[in-house]
């Protein structure tokens, strides 16, 4: 039961106040590699039904960074034409935050429905966010046209039933956004009679 004895304030406090911060915006320092053990420990302790881990990471950091960005542009260009401005904006995608996490959705053949599998990824992601936050780093759950193009996830070494849950950009915020709307509860929750 929950008093005010054990209350987390702290806690409650960061869940209260957290906020995505976009990449560019993000710089270094990003966090050491104690510091994304703890962030990767921290996005598996999740609820899992059936203990099936659907779920797996892929690290972008360091020269990493530049190279994805780069193939990724190539991919890009020989889909679309692209304005010099944004094939900047496309090499660069992954060279503003010092550390970037690919959050795979790698669902398990189980009785286990996948949609409850594809939860407990969605509460992996959510995780990374948090943890980042805790540790005093910014991040943005991202996942742009690149989470779904055949060719971007061959180049991350997806399987054919796997998918980009999302790219995590995690680093020291330049700035902090502003709160911005939120739901209001009363529109959300009806009482059951
Ligand atoms: C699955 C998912 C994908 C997202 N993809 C993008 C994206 O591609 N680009 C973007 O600007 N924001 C994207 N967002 C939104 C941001 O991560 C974030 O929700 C938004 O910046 C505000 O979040 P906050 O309430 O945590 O501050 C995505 C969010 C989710 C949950």
């Amino acid at each position: 039961m929950n008093t005010s004895t054990n209350q987390n304030l702290s806690a409650l406090e960061l869940l209260m106040n957290r906020r995505s911060v976009l990449s560019r915006n993000l710089t270094e320092p990003g966090p050491s590699v104690e510091q994304l053990n703890t962030i990767l420990e921290i996005a598996c302790r999740v609820p899992d039904h059936r203990k099936l881990e659907p779920w797996r990471f892929i690290i972008v950091k360091d020269d990493k960074r530049k190279k994805l960005g780069e193939i990724f542009c190539d991919i890009r260009q020989k889909q679309c034409d692209l304005s010099e401005e944004q094939v900047l904006a496309e090499r660069m995608r992954y060279s503003h935050a010092p550390l970037v996490i690919v959050v795979v959705f790698s669902p398990v053949e189980h009785r286990t429905p996948v949609f409850e599998q594809l939860l407990s990824c969605g509460a992996v992601c959510q995780h990374i966010n948090i943890a980042s936050s805790a540790l005093g780093f910014g991040s943005q759950w991202v996942t742009n046209w690149c989470a779904f193009d055949k060719d971007a996830k061959k180049e991350l070494g997806l399987k054919a039933h796997e998918s980009i849950a999302g790219f995590f950009h995690i680093g020291t915020p330049e700035c902090f956004p502003k709160d911005r709307a939120r739901p209001n509860i009363n529109e959300k929750v009806t009482f059951y009679k």
